[in-house]
């Protein structure tokens, strides 16, 4: 069955309920939705904390514990929902996992031809399999894995020109370069097995795995269009994702392992507190529940590793080598990017001078209502933390909506890249 026709279910109620699984570091996120024509309707939503050992920087350290955490937010998710999904849409992080956009030329032996469907269905596999090859090695080269080792988690068309010339459907046009811009993920073999064989013993068929910070940076519609740009920046628990948008396409995501639980971390051995209690503090502090003298001492705490994760920041940006210059709209999402001193770090004027930002970069919070597609019917997904889960419940939307002719050929080339 088709992905739209498994996603709609025609025949069995259930089959038209998905879940959205965000297997966090720190928490597991499940969202049961709906698909009702152009909007995705939440009504289900279930959280469990994990253990400091089930995941580490993003990745699955323990399987079984993972499992249990995700049957039991599932569960609630569950619950609240009144329907048991057989489908998932997961989301794949962690330092390993990469995304970058390749520009690949092709050309035409025949320009005054006009491009047939044919044609196009021809250049988007040859474009694909060359941005592919260019990545993988790359990144088998950057993580010292095989290339053998290193998977495709998704792709997507970011850009197609013709003689400089942008299009939106390249068939009836004539000319000779043809130019295509293609976003690629990739994760190692070992960290997307261990997501299938989660999914598999919780009796859920994947509809698609996809990288987090790619559906976090697709979250917020297409108004703007191919004006939009921004950073996204989603703090997590054990890691920061960043994804750069341009002129309404995803440039490439990175991520470095250092989140929120480095500062719990940091806070329970300078207060000399267990992991949990240090947590709790540092949770009423962002929540600006604390006194004027606690506050100072967990700010000199924390403001440290918050400059070391700011250095984590610059020095992902810094390796957009390809763009000339960057948004000056910085979005965060994720738990992590609750405490106050990252906010503070960043609005810092230091470091946007050793990158290349035209002006200081406005920073903003991705709220809920800015995920403008989804819509919450159980009024609990009220905070950053939300926003990721959410995202991927976006993704599944634009999955369905993929009836457009381009995205409908690469998916049939990814499929042959997968297998
Ligand atoms: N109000 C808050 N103030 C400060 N920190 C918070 C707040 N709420 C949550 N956090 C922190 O956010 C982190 C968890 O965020 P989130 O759920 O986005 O991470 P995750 O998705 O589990 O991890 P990752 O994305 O790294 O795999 C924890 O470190 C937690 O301490
Ligand atoms: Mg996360």
């Amino acid at each position: 069955m088709s992905f739209i026709n498994r996603l709609f279910g025609r025949d069995r109620e259930k089959d038209q309920y998905c879940v959205a699984l965000d297997v966090g570091t720190e928490v597991v996120k499940a969202l049961i939705f709906k698909l009702e024509q152009d909007k995705a309707v939440v009504t289900g939503v279930g959280r469990q904390r994990q253990k400091l050992g089930d995941m580490q920087a993003g990745a699955v350290t323990d399987i079984a514990g993972v499992v249990a955490n995700c049957s039991r937010a599932l569960g609630r998710a569950e619950e609240m929902a009144g329907v048991r999904p057989e489908q998932a849409i997961i989301g794949i992080a962690g330092e390993l996992v990469k995304g970058t956009t390749t520009t690949v030329h092709y050309e035409r032996l025949n320009p005054n031809a006009k491009i047939d469907l044919a044609e196009l269905k021809n250049i988007i596999h040859k474009v694909q399999w060359k941005a592919f090859d260019r990545v993988r090695s790359q990144l088998a080269w950057e993580t010292g894995y095989p290339e053998i080792d290193v998977k495709l988690v998704n792709a997507a068309i970011v850009d197609v020109r013709i003689d400089g010339y942008r299009v939106a459907n390249p068939i009836g046009f004539q000319g000779k370069d043809v130019t295509v811009g293609i976003f690629n993920a990739f994760a190692p073999l070992v960290h997307l097995g261990a997501l299938q064989t989660i999914a598999g013993e919780l009796g859920l068929d994947i509809i698609s795995i996809a990288a987090e910070p790619y559906a976090v940076a697709r979250c917020m519609g297409t108004e703007e269009g191919s004006e939009f740009s921004a950073i996204f920046i989603d703090v997590g628990g054990g890691t920061t994702d960043i994804a750069v948008v341009r002129n309404g396409g995803v440039e490439g995501t990175k991520m470095f392992a250092l989140g929120g639980r480095a500062m719990t971390k940091k806070l329970s051995s300078a207060l000399n507190a267990s992991f949990n209690k240090a947590e709790q503090i540092k949770i009423d502090y962002a929540n600006g529940l604390l006194d004027d003298r606690s506050n100072k001492i967990i700010h000199e705490a924390l403001i440290a590793d918050c400059q070391v994760w700011l250095s984590g920041v610059e020095l992902s940006l810094s390796e957009f080598s390809n763009i000339d210059f960057l948004p000056s709209r910085i979005l965060l999402c994720g738990g992590g990017s609750a405490l106050p001193e990252i906010r503070e770090v960043l609005s810092g004027a230091g470091w946007i001078r050793k990158l290349p930002f035209t002006r200081r970069p406005q920073i903003n919070f991705i709220q809920p209502e800015d995920v403008s597609n989804v819509v919450d019917k159980t009024k609990l997904l009220t905070s950053q933390q939300d926003i990721t889960p959410m995202a991927l419940v976006n993704l599944a939307l634009d999955l369905a909506g993929e009836e457009e002719l381009l995205p409908s050929i690469l998916r049939k080339v990814i499929r042959l890249m997968q297998t």
